[in-house]
């Protein structure tokens, strides 16, 4: 038999590219989707090869368009003929005060982080069911339970997300597919660059933390891969928060 197969949006850079490597450690043969910089998953790709024998393959897709999923799918049972593991972690999203969001940033955010989940998970399940289930983990942040400045958009969508792995965890169960969600707190990714308050987030990530440090990208790929081993298949639908403690502070 093969190397089992995990598929993750978005695991080019960041946490993605975090999570993408903890599979690989394991031996699962990886898709690593992303939308702009090719040269960014070309480069993945080549590092987790020659670093754990593993084969990756890359496919461009926006995953806020349903054609360019059902081809991302399509592309992963063509390569590589199973899929064991779909991790949703691809996002974007709009950073501004609500008074000033307009709809065409609430479209954008809610197709890439929302949407797309579920069109995806739909995709995942039938290549799952082939070969007597899988695993599904998406990745959430604490805007969905909290109100962050200027994430709105991306908190809501957030929210859809935690709501939607309660009902695909359900839904799903019967064909033997565990599906959960994992939130983190501030990680210092590329994504940051688009924050107005940067600067002021990772110190209070660093410095408030009641774990003494901030989330590094691999703190958030080892709750992913654990959700995906037998030892968690009776966990269902749950988010775990993965922020230090940094959320159970009240601030004045
Ligand atoms: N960073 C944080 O503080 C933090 C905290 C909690 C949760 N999260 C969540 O963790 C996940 C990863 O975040 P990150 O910080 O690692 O982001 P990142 O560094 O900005 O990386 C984003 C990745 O997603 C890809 N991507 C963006 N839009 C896409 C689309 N429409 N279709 C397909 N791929 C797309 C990018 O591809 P290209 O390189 O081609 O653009 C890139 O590979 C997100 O769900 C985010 O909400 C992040």
């Amino acid at each position: 038999m093969g190397n089992k197969v995990a598929l993750i949006t978005g695991g080019s850079r960041g946490i993605g590219k975090a999570i993408a490597e903890r599979f690989a450690r394991e031996q699962y043969d990886l898709v690593i989707n992303y939308m702009r910089k090719k040269s960014k998953a070309e480069e993945t790709k080549a590092e987790l090869e020659e670093k754990y024998g593993v084969k990756v393959h890359t496919v461009k897709a926006n995953v806020g368009e349903l054609d360019q999923i059902r081809a991302l799918f399509a592309e992963t049972e063509e390569v590589f003929g199973r899929l064991d593991v779909f991790i949703n972690n691809a996002a974007s999203g709009v950073q501004r005060p609500l008074m000033e969001i307009e709809e065409h940033h609430w479209d954008w955010t809610q197709d890439i982080n929302a949407k797309a989940y579920l069109f995806a998970s739909q995709e995942a399940a039938k290549l799952m069911e082939k070969n007597g289930g899988g695993a599904i983990v998406s990745i959430s942040s604490l805007g969905s339970i909290r109100a962050l400045p200027n994430y709105v958009v991306v908190g809501v969508s957030k929210a859809a997300v935690e709501a939607l792995t309660r009902y695909l965890a359900v839904e799903l169960a019967p064909k033997n597919i565990v599906v959960n969600t994992v939130s983190g707190g501030a990680v210092d990714t590329d994504a940051l660059k688009h924050f107005p308050n940067r600067e002021e987030l990772l110190e209070t990530a660093r410095k408030k933390n009641p774990s003494g440090r901030i989330v590094e990208p691999e703190d958030i790929a080892e709750a992913v891969y654990f959700l995906c081993t037998p030892a968690a298949s009776m966990i269902r639908g749950q988010t775990i928060i993965v922020d230090g403690g940094l959320s159970l502070l009240v601030s004045e």
